[in-house]
């Protein structure tokens, strides 16, 4: 059977400073389930990068006294860096100042022009930069001296300049028809709720390029006199999904055979863009919409407070990773909060979790039972001989975990996913304590492999479903439990593929570490 195309992307984060919590986040989440989508026999696509234009980007770089093209440059390699440092396993990182992703956002606007969705007009509102977006009079409330703040806290500027226009309004029929035929298209259900309803408040047309700086992808084929327009960064930077698979070459093996197969994965913050604007792009260009859809996620604040560099209390993840551990760091952004709410991030919370789940739960179980087969087995895995309904009750849910997990992962559910996991990690510790098989040792030392056997047996599933999740350190779990690296897939999860009793262990090692306050 060949293998199902599934294209995931992060939102392509602004280059205007340095990389926090917030973009570590998306970009942990979507490397999960890329990896867990990868495990369980998808041929996945994971795209990640940078959003270099526009007049938030320009304004940075003229704080920063640098020509825009050089601050880019330059910032650009922070971005890269927490990629890396985050452990994602992305396949491809674009940036919206490559030559791949220019000629791509101009093919779609020669598109849309072609197809009679762009003219020519004049754009007279309110602007907010820091949110790269224009907003209506009636969105706005009053601020301090007379100014306008946008729903988001962004304050608005006026403009007024002559500008193309997109036909949104004339796709807003079509719009509601998709979400009323793909019911999963925009989630979680109570931001589809959202975007339906501002949709039907009436969409008007988009003002799509700018002419007061210059700092963006030229319009292509201007025919007009005066000033010369570039593109609203909205348009350019939602084409950097696509443009990573080849458009405008829709023949090219990756386009053809990761699109429409896409999940789009972003904040609350920009869904409008994606769940409106850019299904209209598409439509409108004739292309296919993303058959994944967009799952919006909520919002960290930072012990209480939105993050700000204002503020100072701006989370720095590479900061974190060092304190705390990569991959505590992920397991805590993936189970402290439902994927779609807000949270709160707070140390005390996160070290909490770590001592909690990491330290106490799992590394525990594992301790325990690799210094029991180390002691008192000569360091080989014991022989599991006869299974008593004791074992059964374990071993039944570790087997039976995959299709629960799965299930919660097709929901982007990683808190559930987890939940679904400690479990049998919580049934594992209780068996253990139940059983003693350091008790048995001196009584009955054939039950005690049994019990070692069968408490290792649900380790190695354990270790097995959580590597999406942890992977350096499940990665060390199953050394130390002596599954080979090629034995780590889900067709594994299951008792044809248990460790030989008679394998020789390697000394183990601690897990997690306990955190000190
Ligand atoms: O909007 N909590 O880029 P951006 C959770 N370039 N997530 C957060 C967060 C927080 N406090 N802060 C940021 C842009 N994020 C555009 C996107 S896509 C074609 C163009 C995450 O740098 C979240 O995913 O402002 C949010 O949507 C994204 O960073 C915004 O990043
Ligand atoms: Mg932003």
């Amino acid at each position: 059977m060949s293998k199902k195309p599934f294209y995931v992307t992060t939102p392509i984060y602004y280059v205007n400073g340095q990389p926090h919590l917030g973009s570590a986040y998306t970009t942990i989440a979507c490397d999960v389930l890329a990896r867990f989508m990868r495990m369980d026999g998808h041929d996945v696509r994971f795209l990640t990068g940078t959003d270099e234009h526009g007049q938030k980007v320009a304004k940075a770089a003229q704080d920063a006294g640098q020509d825009p093209k050089a601050y880019v440059d330059d910032l650009v390699k922070n971005f890269q860096a927490l990629a890396k440092a985050m452990g994602t396993s992305n396949d491809d990182f674009i940036r919206t100042t490559e030559p791949r992703h220019i000629q791509a956002a101009q093919a779609l606007w020669n598109e849309l022009e072609k197809r009679g969705d762009i003219y020519l007009g004049s754009y007279a509102g309110w602007y907010a930069v820091r949110d790269e977006a224009f907003y209506t009079e009636d969105e706005l409330r009053d601020g301090p001296g007379g100014r306008k703040i946008a729903p988001s806290g962004a304050e608005c500027e006026w403009v007024e300049e002559p500008s193309y226009f997109f036909r949104l309004s004339a796709w807003q029929d079509r719009l509601l028809e998709h979400y009323q035929k793909h019911p999963d298209f925009i989630r979680p259900s109570f931001r589809r709720n959202e975007v339906i309803s501002f949709v039907k408040s009436g969409l008007r047309d988009l003002s799509i390029s700018r002419t007061t700086f210059t700092w963006g992808i030229p319009v292509p084929d201007q025919k007009s006199e005066g000033p010369r327009h570039i593109m609203y960064v909205w348009m350019d930077a939602l084409t950097n999904y696509i443009a990573a698979l080849g458009y405008p070459d829709t023949q090219a093996p990756l386009y053809r055979h990761f699109w429409p197969n896409a999940l789009h994965v972003v904040g609350k913050d920009i869904l409008r863009f994606h769940a409106v604007y850019w299904p209209a792009f598409l439509m409108a260009a004739g292309l296919e919409l993303p058959n994944k859809g967009i799952f919006a996620h909520g919002w960290w604040t930072a012990e209480g407070e939105k993050m700000s560099k204002s503020l100072g209390n701006v989370i720095d993840p590479i900061e974190l990773v060092r304190s705390y551990g990569l991959d505590p760091v992920r397991y805590f952004l993936m189970r402290e909060v439902p994927f779609g709410q807000d949270g709160d991030f707070s140390k005390a919370a996160l070290i909490h979790r770590i001592n909690g789940n990491l330290a106490n739960d799992l590394g525990n179980l594992a301790q325990r039972v690799l210094v029991q087969i180390q002691r008192n087995c000569d360091g080989v895995m014991p022989d599991p001989e006869e299974l008593h309904t004791h074992d059964e009750a374990l071993l039944g849910p570790a087997y039976g975990l995959l299709p629960a997990v799965r299930d919660a992962m097709d929901d982007l559910a990683f808190h559930k996913a987890l939940d679904e996991i400690w479990h049998v990690v919580s049934l594992a510790n209780r068996y253990l304590d139940q059983e003693a098989p350091w008790a048995l040792r001196k009584t009955n030392i054939t039950r005690m492999g049994t019990v070692l056997n069968t408490s290792a047996e649900a380790l190695r599933i354990l270790g097995i479903l959580l590597i999406p999740f942890m992977p350096e350190t499940m990665g060390r779990l199953l050394d130390q439990l002596g599954v080979p690296a090629d034995a780590r897939g889900f067709s594994h999860l299951d008792p044809a593929h248990t460790v030989p009793p008679g394998t020789r262990l390697p000394a183990p090692q601690g897990l997690f570490p306990r955190i000190e306050e």
